[in-house]
Order: structure tokens, then C-alpha cells, then sequence
């Protein structure tokens, strides 16, 4: 595992997997381009939990709803009125913080939630404590603001005529207004679920320790709506569920913990975030919450239209409750790029880098090398048939060690090498990325070797 953030944000630089946004104009804060390498791995990761949420769930359906919607549904949801957050902003040298990520830093006890803490409240403790600007070092602060979350754009058909439209902070809203298109459409009986993956969009205040908390990132979100008597035996459900899913995607169990929330909102039943142990500390890499009959409770009354069911055997009609699991591709990258991060001490004294990822979220399951660039054509040849089945790489450029050590750092769990053998009886040398040995295989064979390693 990885000891330094900025190890990984080196790594993925340099090795094609994440670059800072809009860095020929000397970049834009906290917005990141994935390269070849990055979005390989973070669509394995996409697909991964497609697969388990949605192909492989009884009773999922999954749904694309737009980003923009009518602005009717952050008023529902109660966006509009408080998705905010408390900041506060250095008069020396401007610099906007989050107060209450001010005072969790400086509390060394543990124990002061400010969650639970009103703006005044945040400004008395950040005075008594006379709290510093992590920046310039001054003590020089505004008051405690709420400062809003959702980024606002406007529609307008006639010049001048401009409504205020938001980006949407959080895609679930798109997966509730959708509640009765997709129960009807699909025939479906609670409970079921409906999952979706799509951009969300959040002005955060102090965003950064790389994608952790970006201003620009996708959600992975999947309701379970359900019977209210049943809520609490499937929020557990969905726990195991999270827990699984992370460790499948390579992390280990030492590094996982729930946290369940001391303070819910007002109208949640159950809430634990599932925390993995990140470079910065023990962070949220996902939520689980039974969120009740709210959400579908507030369209309801906000939309005027009946958001409920009938239940076809009992007669009951009842709004259902909803449980929801909910995470970005982003944050679980970072969280598996830190775990599969290792620095190996080699026989000969070297130090390798390697990226230990679950060969199923490798970006690419296998790198074609030609021992020398006489045997381009031979490995051309097996290229062409191995990327009808696999993400493959093919480098035919330095040093043979060389290139497995740049196979290593993007975690290409085998390489294959084409070499003089193989033009007198069809084999190749295949080779481990984690153990680094190498056997000599037909190459009649490759596809199902490496398909029952994938697996
Ligand atoms: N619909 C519920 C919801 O959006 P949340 O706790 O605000 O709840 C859910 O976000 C998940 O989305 C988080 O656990 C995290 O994985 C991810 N997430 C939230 N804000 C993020 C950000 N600014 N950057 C990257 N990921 C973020």
C-alpha cells in the first residue's frame, strides 16, 4: 500500500493514467483528464459493479437520466434550500476553507463533531482556538458562511428570458422521478432496485487530494425500493454488498471499516459510510442509507403525481422505502490504485514499482513484446488475435526489462514475448506480473490461460 499521495498522483501522470485539467493554460483547480491507461481502469471498475448491481441482481433495472431536470427537483429534494457547506475565508491571503474540515484537523481529541455544530457555534470554537490559515499562517478570518454546493447555469429561449438550471450534484434524484416509469415499463414488483451511473457536479469548497473530492465526477448510485418492514434487513443487505463489492475490487478487509453516523437526517432510518484506510487517513469511500419514504414522499407533493404502490398480492398501497448505495468510480480508483501500490526490492538491488491490481481491473490484461523489432510482424500477428479479447498493449521500444517495469506500473498482470523460439514452434514466454516468473506456452493456449487468470 501506498505511504504518499503524491506517489500515485506522480505515477499516474507520468503513466497515462490521470492528468491535471487544462494544464497547457496552467490548469483549472481540481479537474482531472483521464488518459489511455486511467480510463481503462476506471470503466473495469464501472462495469464491475454494473455487473453485480444490475446484470447479475434479480430485479435491477438500470436507467440514463439527464443531467439537467427540471429545477422543481432540487426544490423536492431540499437541494435548493440547504446542500451547502460551512466556509470561511482567510482576509489575509483570500484563501476559502471548509470550517468544519478546519476544526476536525485541529481537534486532536476526536470527539467535536461539527456536524452537530451551528455557524456560530464553528466561529466561537475556531476563535477560542484561535485556529490558523493552513496557508499563510495568519489567524484573520470572516464569520462562518453557508456557501452553496449546487452549480447553477441558466436556459434561455428568448434573449433575456433566463431560467436558473442546475448540474446535478447527485444522479439518484434521476433514479426517484423515474420510480414509476421504470416499475411500470418493467413490469417490476417491490422490492427492486434501479441503479445508474452518470456525472455529478459539486462546487465543493476545498475540493483536492487528488480525485478524492473533485468539483466534476461520476456516481455509481443504486436505489433498492422496498416494503418499510423490510428497510432494515436490506440496508444490511446492501452493507454486505459494499463490503464485497470493495474487497472484489482488491481491497483488503484490514484497510475497510463501517462507520455508521452518529447524526441522521431527519428523515433516514440508518446510515454508515463503508471507510478505507487512504494515504490521508481513514476515509468514506461509499454510503449506505435507508433513506425512508422521503424522497418519493417529496416528489409526491412537489410534482402533484402519486409516487406509490400497489401491491399486487396483498392489496396494499403504500410509498416504499428506499435504500441506497452509493459511491463514485473516482474515489474507488484512488482507493484501489493506493492498496495495489507497491515498491518491491528486487534481487540485483533495484526497486520496482508495481501496480498488484485483481487482473479483472487491470487497464490492460496483456502487453505484446517483441524480444527485437525483427520479430514485429510474428507479435503484430498475435496482438491482432489477442485484443479481439483482451485490452492489450503492444511496445516494441528499449530494453526488455524496461518495458516490463513500465507493464508493472500500470499493473498489466502478463506480458508476452515474442522471441526467435517462436518462429520455429509457435510459443511464447508468458510472465507474471506479481511473481515475475515466466513459463513458455503454445500460443494456440494464450487466450485460455489468460481468461482463466482474469477470472
Ligand atoms: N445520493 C447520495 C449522495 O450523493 P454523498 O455521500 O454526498 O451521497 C455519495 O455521495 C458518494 O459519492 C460518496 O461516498 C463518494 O464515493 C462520492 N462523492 C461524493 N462527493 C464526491 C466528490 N466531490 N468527489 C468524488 N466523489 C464524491
Amino acid at each position: 500500500m501506498v505511504d504518499n499521495l503524491d506517489k500515485i498522483v506522480n505515477l499516474c501522470k507520468t503513466r497515462g493514467l490521470i492528468f491535471p485539467g487544462s494544464e497547457i493554460y496552467d490548469g483549472f483547480a481540481n479537474t482531472w483528464d483521464y488518459g489511455p491507461v486511467g480510463i481503462s481502469l476506471r470503466n473495469n471498475l464501472k462495469n464491475l459493479w454494473w455487473k453485480k448491481l444490475v446484470q447479475t441482481r434479480p430485479n435491477s433495472y438500470g436507467i440514463d437520466a439527464s443531467i439537467l431536470m427540471n429545477p422543481k427537483v432540487w426544490e423536492a429534494s431540499g437541494h435548493v434550500k440547504s446542500f451547502s457547506d460551512p466556509k470561511v475565508d482567510c482576509k489575509n491571503c483570500k484563501n476559502r476553507q471548509r470550517a468544519d474540515h478546519l476544526i476536525e484537523k485541529f481537534d486532536k481529541t476526536g470527539t467535536i463533531i461539527p456536524d452537530n455544530m451551528t455557524n456560530e457555534e464553528m466561529d466561537a470554537y475556531i476563535a477560542e482556538h484561535k485556529i490558523k490559515c493552513p496557508v499563510c499562517g495568519k489567524f484573520d478570518w470572516t464569520n462562518v458562511r453557508q456557501f452553496k454546493l449546487m452549480f447553477e447555469t441558466s436556459r434561455g429561449t428568448v434573449e433575456g428570458e433566463k431560467d436558473v438550471v442546475y448540474l446535478r450534484p447527485e444522479t439518484c434524484q434521476g433514479e426517484y422521478i423515474n420510480f414509476l416509469n421504470v416499475q411500470r415499463s418493467m413490469r417490476a414488483k417491490i422490492p427492486f432496485g434501479i441503479a445508474q451511473i452518470g456525472k455529478s457536479f459539486r462546487n465543493e469548497i476545498t475540493p483536492g487530494n487528488f480525485i478524492f473530492r473533485c468539483i466534476e465526477f461520476e456516481q455509481m448510485e443504486y436505489q433498492w425500493f422496498c416494503h418499510p418492514n423490510d428497510s432494515e434487513k436490506y440496508y444490511n443487505e446492501f452493507k454486505n454488498i459494499a463490503w464485497d463489492f470493495a474487497k472484489e475490487c482488491g481491497i483488503k478487509e484490514e484497510n475497510m471499516r463501517f462507520h455508521d453516523h452518529d447524526k441522521l437526517a431527519f428523515y433516514a432510518k440508518s446510515a454508515c459510510d463503508l471507510q478505507v484506510k487512504f494515504p490521508i487517513g481513514w476515509q468514506e469511500l461509499n454510503g449506505v442509507h435507508n433513506r425512508s419514504d422521503y424522497d418519493l414522499t417529496q416528489h409526491s407533493k412537489y410534482s402533484g403525481k402519486p409516487l406509490n404502490y400497489l401491491d399486487p398480492y396483498t392489496n396494499e398501497r403504500y410509498v416504499p422505502y428506499i435504500i441506497e448505495y452509493s459511491m463514485s468510480p473516482e474515489r474507488l480508483m484512488l482507493a484501489v490504485l493506493c492498496e495495489a501500490y507497491d515498491e518491491e526490492k528486487l534481487p540485483n538491488g533495484d526497486t520496482r514499482i508495481v501496480l498488484h491490481f485483481e487482473p479483472k481491473i487491470a487497464p490492460y490484461k496483456v502487453a505484446i513484446l517483441p524480444l527485437q523489432k525483427n520479430l514485429s510482424e510474428k507479435a503484430t500477428e498475435i496482438y491482432r488475435i489477442l485484443c479481439n479479447e483482451f485490452m492489450c498493449d503492444y511496445d516494441e521500444a528499449g530494453s526488455i526489462g524496461k518495458r516490463y517495469r513500465r507493464q508493472d506500473e500500470i499493473g498489466t498482470p502478463f506480458c508476452v514475448t515474442i522471441d526467435f523460439e517462436t518462429l520455429e514452434n509457435n510459443t511464447v514466454t508468458i510472465r507474471d506480473r506479481d511473481s515475475m516468473e515466466q513459463i513458455r506456452i503454445n500460443i494456440d493456449d494464450l487466450i485460455n490461460y489468460i481468461n482463466e487468470k482474469v477470472k
